[in-house]
């Protein structure tokens, strides 16, 4: 249970809200996919920390990301044309390259090229990687990148996709710590899929013994936390989430730590947020049959439609769940994470919830933060220490008594 305040504090992040600007000022957003940006092509709408955002890909590849309103009157850059490595707002056609300067604006006649010379709008650094076009909002020199281990991968081992969800961001975050709903709330997902012999991770279905026990680590990048499930023949399966502040959880699914699942909530501001949904292996592909398994044939843009309905039943298909079907929502693990986030409220009022003992990750994760945000203010860090090059999730059956520590 928290505090109104400490409520406050995790989850809102507009305008001088703590986070919104520790977010700003420390760190590399994820903002779109990458595949969304093509050259010459529709400039995408990005909505981070309640600011509106346009980020388009010139003919020459390279990435413009600026304010979205044109710096003439404001009208809305995303709807412009996008080409000669610039963007040309539809209202009075002033032309904007891609570094922001202003090279043309036609009803100046002979003056055209030179009205706009001390005209330029603002302008963030990107860099694309793991899929995902990523963007510094701050006003220093950008930090490092995160210590995640795709963001160097080709397309064909890292896939991602894009979901927005009308929930604040804090809940996606929660979701990915705890270990438990993966066994309750996926249960059928996980059953029909991957509780089977040509599974692509076997392992996974050990999460349907809902009775893990928690141990958790703070790391100077985030944490790790670790759900640790006693197995009928002794051993004991090991599974540890390791989550890089503020918006990235690295998931175990596969067989080694070398491949994994990703969740990243992003948030659009305190009342939504995106969530890229991601599957990565550094060793060779993912299997067709898994990435369609995980997306079908939807468009990766626009996974999750959430949509509460006249009832605040989010379409969940009681008939499904009459024949045995444990959540009634039949699509992907995404559509019931997303719903199930969104039922708890826009923002979760956490003055009025009971923790358990499987809570114990989410109860380190809020503490976690609220210290790095409280460090923050004050000029600093919560931990000092060495960030690795690059950090991963890990996903093993282990002998009785074997430390996860040592080997993540
Ligand atoms: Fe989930």
């Amino acid at each position: 249970m928290l505090t109104e305040e400490q409520n406050r504090l995790l989850t809102e992040v507009e305008g001088d809200a703590p986070f919104g600007q520790m977010m700003r000022e420390r760190f590399w957003i994820p903002c779109a996919r990458s595949a969304a940006l093509v050259a010459d092509g529709a400039p995408q709408h990005i909505r981070l920390l309640g600011d509106n955002f346009v980020a388009f890909r010139a003919t020459d590849g390279r990435i413009g990301f600026f304010d979205e309103a044109c710096p003439h009157r404001g009208a809305s850059l995303v709807l412009a044309h996008n080409s000669d490595c610039a963007l040309r707002c539809l209202y009075h056609a002033w032309k904007i390259d891609v570094s922001g300067q202003v090279v043309d604006v036609p009803s100046e006649g002979t003056r055209a090229s030179t009205f706009g010379k001390n005209i330029k709008v603002n302008t963030y650094p990107t860099f694309e990687g793991g899929g995902l076009l990523w963007v510094y909002l701050g006003k220093g020199d950008p930090p490092p990148r995160p210590p995640i281990p795709f963001l160097d991968l080709d397309e064909s081992r890292m896939w991602v996709s894009r979901s927005v969800s009308p929930s604040n961001w804090f809940q996606g975050v929660e979701g990915t710590i705890d270990s438990v709903h993966v066994g309750t709330l996926h249960q059928s997902w996980i059953g029909g899929n991957y509780a089977k012999d040509d599974s692509p991770n076997p392992s996974i279905a050990l999460t349907l013994d809902s009775h893990p026990r928690y141990e958790v680590e703070d790391t100077p990048y985030g944490m790790k936390a670790a759900a640790i499930r006693d197995l009928a023949d002794g051993r004991q399966y090991l599974r540890v989430t390791t989550y890089v502040m503020p918006f990235v959880s690295l998931v175990p699914a596969g067989n080694t730590d070398r491949e994994g699942t990703v969740f990243i909530a992003v948030p659009r501001d305190n009342h939504e947020h995106m969530l890229f949904w991601g599957l990565w292996n550094e060793d060779g592909p993912r299997s067709d049959a898994e990435k369609y398994l995980t997306t079908g044939e939807r468009d990766p843009d626009n996974f999750v439609t959430i949509n509460e309905g006249p009832n605040r039943t989010w379409g969940q298909d009681r008939d499904a769940m009459a024949k045995g079907h444990f959540s009634g929502f039949t699509g992907t693990l995404v559509d019931e994470d997303l719903i199930i986030q969104a039922s708890q409220g826009v923002i979760q009022d956490r003055t009025r919830e009971h923790l358990c003992s499987s809570d114990v990750g989410i109860g380190r994760l809020r503490r976690r933060l609220l210290d790095e945000i409280a460090a923050w203010q004050n000029g600093l860090l919560a931990h000092d220490g060495e960030v690795p090059d690059k950090v991963r999730p890990l996903d093993i059956i282990a002998e009785a008594g074997a430390s996860w520590r040592e080997m993540v």
